[in-house]
Parts: C-alpha cells; structure tokens; sequence
C-alpha cells in the first residue's frame, strides 16, 4: 500500500534538482517541488515543531492531495521530510484534504478529511469524511481509515481542528448547509468514536456559502473562532480577495454553544492569505501560520516548478477592544545577521536610495505621522512593489504592479490614530508581510521582482515625511 508515497518521494528527489530559485523562499516554508496549499498539522511532537501541508508534488497545479511534511526546532528553519500521506485508500482515494494534528503520549495523530466520488467527479457524488493516522515515529504513518463519516444529508464536510479540553478531545469541522457555511463541533474519548455537540451557523456571524479550515482556541479570556469562508462579497476595501480569512471573537466550553459578541473581522489585509491553522508552543504560545498564496492567483513561480508558500509563524494576543493582533514568533530575530541603519530625518520631495539588493530583509521604519504632510510617502522595492501612507485617503496601502506577469494591484488599511506609525516589513524572494503597529494590522502579499529589480529606497511625494527610524537586518540561514 505505500506504492503513492514512494512514488511521491521518488519523483519529489529526482525533479527537485529542476526548480528554479529565483522566486523560491529563503526563510518561509514551500515544497521542495510542485504545489502546495494549506497548512496542516501544526504541532510540537518529540523536540520538534511539525508541518504538514496540502501538496501536489507532480505539478505546480493542485492535483489529488498528498499531506507534504516538515519539521523544526524553531518554527523558522525546516527540514523536508518524507510525503507523510498519499491518497491511497477507499476513504481518501481522490485526496488527503486539510486538518490537524495530536499528541498523545508518545503517540502523533493525524485526523484529516478523506475526499472521494463516488463516481463522476461532481458534487452530488463528493463525500468527504474524517480520517485518522498515527505515527510513533513522526515521520511514517500508520494509516487508521474513516472516523466520522459525511452527515446525512452533507456532501461538503471537511478541514477537522481537534484539540484537548476537560478530558475529552473536542474537533470543529467546517461544513455547507443549503449553500450556507456552518460548522460542526463533536467530542470524543479516543479520537475514533465522534459524537455531535453543536453548530455554529452561518449568516448571523458571516457570510459565505462554505467555511473552510475552521479552528476554536483560547484567547486571552475569549475564545476565537476561526476559519476561511467561501462566497463573502467583497465591500469596498474588505473582503478583496477570493477568499477570506478571519475570525469571530466570543464564548464557548464544551457542551454549550459558541456564543459570538463581535461581528466577523478579517486576519490580514493582503492580496495573499489563507486557511491559517494555530497550534500552540511548548512555552503556551498561540500562534497562526497561512499559507501565503491565493485560489486561482497567477502565482508566476509555476514556471519553475513549484507553487504556493507558508506565511511566518504569528504569536497572537487579544486586544482589549476584542482585535487579534499578530507578531512574527520571536524565533525569527535569530536569523538576524547584520544590521544596516539610515538617518535620512527628513523627506522632501525626493527618491532615498538605501540597498541595491534586498534579498532575504527585515526592515524596521518609525514615521512621525504627525509631521509627515506628504501626499504620498513610504518605501519601495524596485519598481513593482511599494508601501506607503497615503495622507488623501489616510491609509497603509500595499501596491505591486508586476503587469507583464499579470500580479497587480493593491490592498490597504486604515491609518492608525497616533504620532507615530511603526512598519515592520519582512521581505523575501517573492513576499512581504507588513506588520504594522506591533501587529494592529498585517498585509501579506507575493511580488516578483525580477533579479535587478530589488533596490530598496524610500521615497516622498508632494511635500514632506518626517521618519524617526530607518534600519534593517539581513536575515540569513
Ligand atoms: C482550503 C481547502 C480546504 C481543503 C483543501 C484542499 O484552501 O480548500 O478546504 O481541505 O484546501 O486542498
């Protein structure tokens, strides 16, 4: 029966010598070669912090789903590890969709959404159903078969997020009901007889036909909801892309219903964020990680032979007016290698020039909004992305204008109130993430600079930007 994943591993080692780096990341996760999706599985299991992930490893296209694999002792510098799952038995024959993952003891186990037809490919056939696999080892596999089977009734049932609580393992699966996202809570004794708890219903909390990867943790004194619907309009500058991610702030314990108290908020403001899974750290950090890419996006790195990346790992707080905020795991400082420090103090009118070639970058800006009247002022890398405070509309916009590759556009949140703005911006081979105000706000968005296009400046336009602190560190492993 390990026929597809040896196949998968044989293909992942002879093709990867292929890819082409140009875009390829320096310090977030990707697959070695061919497609990925969601992030799955995140957990600290035997002195390492495990990811899985949705994968494809024939293609840069997604295909039926394997659960791609790695590890690390930090959450910032992985390790690939052999394809963990492959859509192999009768429960999951046309794809290991997304879920979670659980310790137990000495035992690592994998509960996912096993996708198949039941004959022709379309959705009055598609029955999704919960599957176990368990490890000993962190590396095989012993695969354990269907766990839940699909609703009566349901046909789209999958993404499990299971997790501990008053001695019982507690599982939110997200679900479509008469074109209406939902999701199902159930609790078991052993991760292998399910009973159903409670629904979380859609339209009073959320729109969208379908909800994805939906995940249910602490937070501070509330709980967060979390998931990805399906179908949500876009509303002036919300609900831009495709499709979301975000989060309900609220009420739950087991055996009662979750009880929202603030409507739905969105997680990040970029063009490309997705299906977040969190998981928490040995110290009792939560943290989130996305996958840094978006359904049917160009994603240009396909003509190289890989596609999609993970975001960095996020440590998130609740703010006492009920806002997640997010900040890259301290872990990420120790890529720091040099530090570069500017004094430019004062902006009029002009183009700053700071590096010729940012590669793999954290860059760390204090503007004083307060004196700064320029129309437009900020920081730019080459001539496709920017980064800016527009003082007309009194926003953060991220703009990247790559139209030979069709990638363009732009994603903006409001300025926040205060004298001073903080920007922390973490570039890579083809991402930013900004961090703004100590995480009041995230933009994560892919860009393709070509190989000369990587000079760092920052600019100002019609007027003058006042800026407190202008330094960088090279990131390095
Ligand atoms: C979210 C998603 C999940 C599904 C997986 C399939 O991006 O659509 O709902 O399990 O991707 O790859």
């Amino acid at each position: 029966m390990d026929g597809l994943l040896a196949s998968a591993n044989h293909f992942i080692k002879e093709n990867q010598p292929d890819v082409d780096y140009r875009w390829y990341p320096r310090f977030h996760l990707a697959a070695p070669v061919g497609w990925m999706n969601d992030p799955n599985g995140l957990t600290w299991f035997n002195g390492y912090f495990h990811a899985f992930y949705q994968h494809y490893p024939y293609a840069a296209e997604w295909g039926p789903m394997h659960w791609g694999h790695a590890r690390s002792r930090d959450m910032i510098r992985w390790e690939h590890l052999p394809v963990a799952l492959a859509p192999e038995g009768p429960e999951d024959k046309d794809g290991c969709f997304s879920g979670s993952a659980v310790v137990e003891g000495e035992i690592l186990s994998l509960i996912y959404t096993g996708h198949k037809f039941h004959g022709q490919p379309v959705d009055e056939n598609l029955y999704q159903v919960q599957c176990l696999a368990t490890s000993r080892d962190g590396v095989t596999f012993r695969r354990e078969g269907q766990v839940l089977d699909t609703p009566a009734g349901a046909h789209h049932f999958r993404d499990p997020k299971v997790w501990r609580e008053d001695n019982g393992w507690y599982m939110v699966v997200g679900t479509k009901v008469n074109d209406t996202g939902e999701i199902l809570i159930y609790r078991s004794d052993d991760l292998r007889h399910w009973q159903h708890e409670s629904a979380i219903r859609g339209t009073d909390i959320c729109d969208g036909y379908m909800w994805e990867c939906p995940d249910l943790f602490p937070l501070g004194d509330k709980q967060i909801l979390m998931f990805s619907p399906q179908g949500v309009n876009a509303d002036g500058d919300h609900y831009r892309n495709l499709f979301q991610s975000g989060y309900v702030v609220g009420n739950w314990q087991p055996g009662m219903p979750f009880t929202p108290q603030h409507a739905f908020q969105e997680l990040d403001h970029g063009h490309d964020f997705y299906a977040p899974q969190s998981f928490t750290t040995p110290d009792g950090r939560r943290v989130i990680i996305g996958w840094l890419a978006m359904w049917e996006s160009p994603m240009p790195e396909k003509a190289d032979g890989w596609a999609g990346m993970l975001t960095l790992p996020r440590e998130l707080t609740l703010s006492e007016t009920g806002r997640v905020r997010q900040v890259p795991v301290k872990e990420i400082e120790t890529l720091r290698t040099e530090r570069l420090e500017w004094q430019p103090g004062e902006l009029f009118q002009q183009n700053l020039p700071l590096m010729d070639d940012a590669q793999a970058l954290e860059v760390l800006l204090e503007w004083d909004i307060s004196r700064s009247m320029a129309e437009q002022y900020g920081i730019c890398l080459g001539a496709g992305a920017r980064i800016f405070i527009d003082n007309q509309t009194r926003r953060i916009v991220l703009e990247r204008n790559y139209p030979t590759l069709n990638v363009s556009g732009y994603r903006s949140v409001p300025l926040p109130e205060g004298e001073r703005l903080n920007l922390r911006l973490f570039i890579d081979k083809s991402s930013l993430e900004l961090f703004v105000n100590e995480g009041e706000y995230t933009l994560s968005s892919r860009i393709y600079p070509a190989e000369n296009d990587r000079q760092l400046s920052l600019f100002c336009h019609h007027g003058n930007a006042v800026v407190h602190e202008c330094s960088a560190w090279q990131l390095a492993y």
